[in-house]
């Protein structure tokens, strides 16, 4: 039997300072992640100096512990998978030193990884049959994209916001109604007291860009509605406004996702990123590719939110490419899907 292939993830790219190891690309050993939402929530959103000191704070103690839950250590991990872009750049600074100090005192070769790709990467772990091609719905707080995943490794953006991520529509709406910060596990559980047909807030399209994504007019109306509201003395039905705006947002997410999938010939669907935890995003997105014969895809909550055995996964196929980066690897906060 050939040894086992161990890789080492370490995240933190934003408020979550994250490791894990992962064996031949699809096993988790380990997945720790230390969050620091409980901090940012303070402030209303994440403070990026903050955000680099906890992560300084926890690092080598999450490595260490992703390594003891894997029953390893250093000298059996075969390379170190590292997020390196985009995300905040004094964060991925962080996580980047870390795993190059081990790199270079180990001599353990080091892989940059980006992020997004690490999201895509996530339905890997629990779904063994799932191989490129397939389209996938990246769904997070700092994007929201449709990426052709045409080969391990190999990526291609079918479609893209033109101005607000989706996970920024819920943090913004959720800020707006008072509910805090991170907005959308608030909303998500908010909307399913409340009725999604209340009212009715627009489905953005973007001219000549069927598979663009354009959410600021979408906010912009929520907003709107509330200010309306208070002038003329109305009580805001938070509950409907929570379940009318993610009804909106999840109108548009699935159609152009499947208006893509047909037109190019998908017959596999994916989701990733924060906002793929979101239940009624998962569920109407089941019953479109169902209904047209396309097998549907979609990572447990705890692998959609931030974590690194995503990264390790992604970084694991790219280590069986032959990637390998130097130790001037240097942190990315802009990094486009592809680009090495
Ligand atoms: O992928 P992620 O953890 O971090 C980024 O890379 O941005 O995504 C965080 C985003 C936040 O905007 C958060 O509000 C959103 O994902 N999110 C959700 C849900 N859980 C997290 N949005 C909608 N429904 C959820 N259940
Ligand atoms: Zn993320």
């Amino acid at each position: 039997m050939e040894t086992p292939i161990k890789i080492l993830g370490i995240e933190s790219s934003c408020d979550e300072t994250a490791a894990a190891v992962i064996i031949n690309g699809r096993t988790v050993a380990s997945n720790v992640i230390s969050s620091q939402i409980e901090i940012h929530k303070l402030y209303g959103g994440v403070v990026p100096e903050i955000a680099s000191r906890k992560h300084i704070e926890k690092v080598n103690q999450v490595i260490e512990e992703a390594l003891k839950e894997a029953e390893t250590s250093l000298d059996e991990i075969d390379a170190i998978a590292v997020t390196y872009g985009p995300g905040l750049v004094g964060a991925l600074l962080v996580g980047l030193s870390a795993a190059k100090a081990i790199s270079f005192a180990k001599n353990i070769p080091l892989v940059g990884v980006h992020h997004i790709e690490g999201h895509i990467s996530a339905n890997y772990i629990e779904h063994p049959d799932l191989e490129p091609p397939f389209l996938c719905l990246v769904v997070s707080g700092g994007h929201t994209h449709l990426v052709a995943v045409k080969e391990y490794g190999e990526y291609e953006i079918i479609g893209r916001t033109r101005d607000d991520a989706a996970g920024e529509a819920f943090d913004k709406v959720a800020r707006a109604i008072g509910l805090g910060y991170p907005g959308g596990p608030k909303i998500d559980k908010l909307s399913k007291e409340g009725d999604s047909s209340a009212i009715a807030f627009p489905r953005a399209k973007v001219e000549n860009a069927p598979y663009d994504f354009s959410f600021s007019g979408l906010k912009s109306a929520v907003l709107n509605y509330i200010n309306s509201c208070q002038m003329k003395g109305e009580e805001v039905n938070k509950a409907n406004v929570a379940a009318s705006f993610q009804k909106a947002v999840i109108d548009v997410l699935v159609e152009h996702t499947m208006n893509a999938a047909k037109n190019l010939g998908y017959k596999k669907v994916a989701i990733a990123g924060g906002v793929a935890s979101n239940g009624n995003l998962k569920q109407a997105l089941l019953k479109e590719c169902q209904k047209e014969n396309i097998e549907f895809y979609s990572p447990s909550p705890i692998y959609c939110t931030d974590n690194a055995a995503m990264i390790a996964v992604a970084g694991y196929y790219e280590y069986q490419k032959g990637v390998r980066s130097g130790l001037d690897l240097n942190a990315v906060p802009n990094l486009k899907i592809g680009q090495r």
